[in-house]
């Protein structure tokens, strides 16, 4: 946010300070991260404190209202242009997405006309781009970087958890030629932190990159991600409380209805997306548990794996997990 700012700063707009959002979303939990997230518990108690960003519709594929996917995303486009022009001109920084979604959506999908689309509405209203795959990059979809597979590729990219294999803190962001020269030409980054370019941090993630080219590890991702799928979209057609099964390679959603008819979500205080965790820990499971719609209700978990993952331990897994799903039917009996 910060990199964005200082370079339309140093380009003579300082009149741009507003960033624009998905709701739900996540992106983390300082002061400014929070103002560009949307889950609403997370949210309400800093209301006061956070500058909150615009917030736009995220797109939703499994409860579209409209005919069909293309229809409902040509429908968000609009809202979304609507918003953006609401706003003073020249007032935008940046748009922020994830372009897979993570713990606050239940790895919701985009898909290439919706980024397509925001990337002509940055460029129509001066603004940048920014993903955030802080937890979709680094191989987790079967791609280096999530963008990858929209073909979009954003003006700044921000990176974490995969950079340490996830065991250790390193986080990262890169930006375009075009964004950081002007900024170093101009006295450079104004930001730092006390462990910012950490020397072990940066060996570590040094190794792991080297380790994950050596090993194939991508190409695992996306070949027994795709297995992976097959295996959950398996257990729907037997569990009619698995409304969808959603996202892309090692990060695969679950979320869970009442039936699939209806797509009801249950109800707030049945807690059903830490009952289905706290089952499948105590079977030495674990899975990511979150509400899907904007942290208030709608209950999902994340299955996402090591990279490194094999077809024999996406088995041991599956069988983990279907156990899990039968004990927690037996509670809605
Ligand atoms: C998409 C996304 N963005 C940002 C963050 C926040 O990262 P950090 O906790 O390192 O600030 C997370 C963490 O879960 C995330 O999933």
């Amino acid at each position: 946010m910060k990199l964005a700012r200082q370079y339309f700063y140093d380009r003579g707009e300082p009149q741009r300070q507003r960033f624009v959002s998905l709701r739900p979303s996540y992106h983390g939990s300082t002061l400014g991260a929070l103002g560009l997230t949307g889950y609403e518990p997370l949210e309400r108690p800093y209301e006061d404190l956070i500058t909150p960003s615009v917030k736009v519709p995220s797109p939703d594929f499994y409860r579209f209202k409209e005919t069909d996917i293309p229809a409902h995303v040509e429908a968000v486009l609009l809202q979304t242009e609507a918003a953006m022009a609401a706003q003073p001109e020249g007032s935008i920084v940046a748009f922020v997405l994830e372009p897979v979604g993570g713990a606050s959506t239940g790895a919701r999908m985009l898909n290439k006309r919706y980024v397509e689309g925001i990337r002509a509405l940055c460029d129509r209203f001066g603004c940048l781009l920014i993903m955030d795959e802080v937890l979709s990059g680094i191989g987790r979809t079967g791609e280096w970087f999530a963008w990858q597979h929209w073909g979009v590729c954003p003006d700044i990219l921000v990176l974490a958890k995969g950079m340490g294999a996830g065991y250790y803190p390193i986080a990262g962001i890169m930006a375009k030629g075009d964004i950081v020269d002007p900024v170093q030409n101009q006295g450079g980054f104004m930001h730092g932190h006390t462990y910012a370019g950490n020397p072990l941090a940066c060996a570590t993630g040094l190794a792991v990159i080297r380790a994950m080219q050596d090993e194939g590890v991508v190409a695992n991702v996306r070949e027994q991600g795709a297995y992976l799928r097959q295996q959950l979209d398996a257990l729907k057609t037997r569990y009619d409380f698995i409304g969808d099964v959603r996202g892309i390679g090692f990060l695969q959603g679950v979320e869970l209805v009442q039936s699939q008819d209806t797509k009801a979500p249950f109800p707030a205080a049945f807690n059903a997306f830490s009952k289905i965790t706290e089952i499948a820990r105590d079977k030495g499971l674990l899975i990511y548990p979150r509400r899907c719609l904007n942290g208030v209700e709608g209950d999902h978990f994340l299955v996402t794996p090591p990279l490194n993952t094999t077809p024999a331990e996406i088995d041991e897994m599956m069988l983990l997990l279907d156990q899990a799903l039968t004990e927690f039917g037996q509670l809605l009996s």
